[in-house]
């Protein structure tokens, strides 16, 4: 029924809870799933060991003693008339990983592209390493921007991936990389090679330089395009579903090269409908319901202990067994 990973954490495979391996023999969706869900439980609470514990308790007190670098205080973001994120607030600490889940329409790439200025949100502030951009909204669809001359630095410490890669198809594989180097950072062409080529190794992907998009799979092209963002140095990687645009076989490839950054002290805000990756990956989980955030909690907490009927039934929705 449930097999090891390679942290020896018990996990649910997907085959067996599709083969229906652990169902009370009803054999429904609901309770394969619920079985599931009670499953991840359950291995989060084999995580639970003293050192683990221990750990996570270090990891706390060092979130409390640094400050945040990423602080999103009551963000809202409208279309029109329609609010689609409303008040949303968290912190993020050096090398946290926090994955963004919620239902589509949710607001989770609105919340994003509100943090990296793609959109410019309604009301709100924003805060990356200290820096603070405050938007006022004092007449509807009327918003004031203090600071706006720090967009471009807050885009730069705020690098983002995108579920579709983006890769210039003109553009060889290091060319992808150097361009933003040398024209966003002023590289000179020979160090903004040698910074493009760090970052290609770091994904795997140096030896393919120079090919073009079209010659890469689309795990590779994801590949390119986190090495893209990883040669600028931002202090957040923000990931958009990076892997759902992947056939299932290339999804591994990619979400290896999350995890390696992460343990390498990244600190990744990544939207995924990957939960057992989240899970895993994850020092918090954040969950998102109809733009406004529900729950804020330890991947574990929000497995056993779900805020509200949403998360729950989200949870539900996404178990494998749906897949
Ligand atoms: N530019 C826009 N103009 C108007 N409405 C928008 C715009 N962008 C997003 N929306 C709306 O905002 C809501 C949230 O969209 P968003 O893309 O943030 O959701 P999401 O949680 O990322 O969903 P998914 O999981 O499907 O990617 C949706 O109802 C969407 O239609
Ligand atoms: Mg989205």
């Amino acid at each position: 029924m449930s097999v090891t990973d390679s942290k020896g954490y018990r996990i649910v495979s997907r085959r067996c809870v599709a083969d229906g391996g652990v169902t009370d023999g009803s054999g429904s969706d609901s309770h394969i799933r619920q079985a599931a869900i009670n499953e991840l439980a359950q291995t989060s609470d084999n995580r639970a060991q003293p050192g683990v514990e221990k750990m996570q308790a270090e990891w706390d007190r060092a979130r409390h003693d640094t400050p945040p670098v990423l602080e999103v205080h009551e963000l809202s973001k409208a279309f029109g008339a329609v609010r689609i994120l409303n008040d949303v607030t968290f912190q993020m600490a050096e090398g946290e990983v926090v994955s963004l889940v919620g239902a589509s329409g949710s607001g989770k790439s609105t919340l994003l592209r509100c943090i990296n200025f793609l959109e410019t949100p309604t009301s709100g502030r924003i805060e990356v390493m200290g820096d603070a951009i405050s938007i006022t909204s004092n007449r509807p669809g009327k918003s004031e921007i203090t600071n706006a001359a720090k967009i471009p630095l807050f885009r730069k410490r705020t690098g983002m991936v995108f579920q579709n890669f983006n890769l210039w198809p003109h553009r060889t594989v290091i060319g992808n990389v150097t361009e933003a180097l040398a024209y966003v950072l002023g590289k000179a062409k020979r160090e903004a090679e040698d910074m493009a080529l760090l970052a290609l190794s770091k994904v795997g992907m140096a030896e393919f330089r120079d090919r073009y998009p079209s010659q890469l799979s689309g795990g590779q092209q994801q590949r390119v395009a986190i090495a893209r963002v990883l040669a600028m140095r931002p202090k957040i990687m923000l990931f958009d579903e990076p892997t759902s645009a992947l056939d299932p076989e290339l999804v591994g490839e990619v979400l290896k090269v999350i995890r390696t950054l992460a343990e390498e002290g990244a600190t990744i805000l990544l939207v995924t409908h990957e939960m057992r990756f989240a899970r895993d990956v994850s020092n918090r989980m954040i969950f998102l319901r109809e733009g406004i955030l529900e729950q804020d909690d330890a991947p574990e907490e929000l497995f056993r202990n779900p805020a509200s009927e949403a998360v729950k039934r989200f949870l539900s929705s996404v178990m494998p067994a749906a897949a």
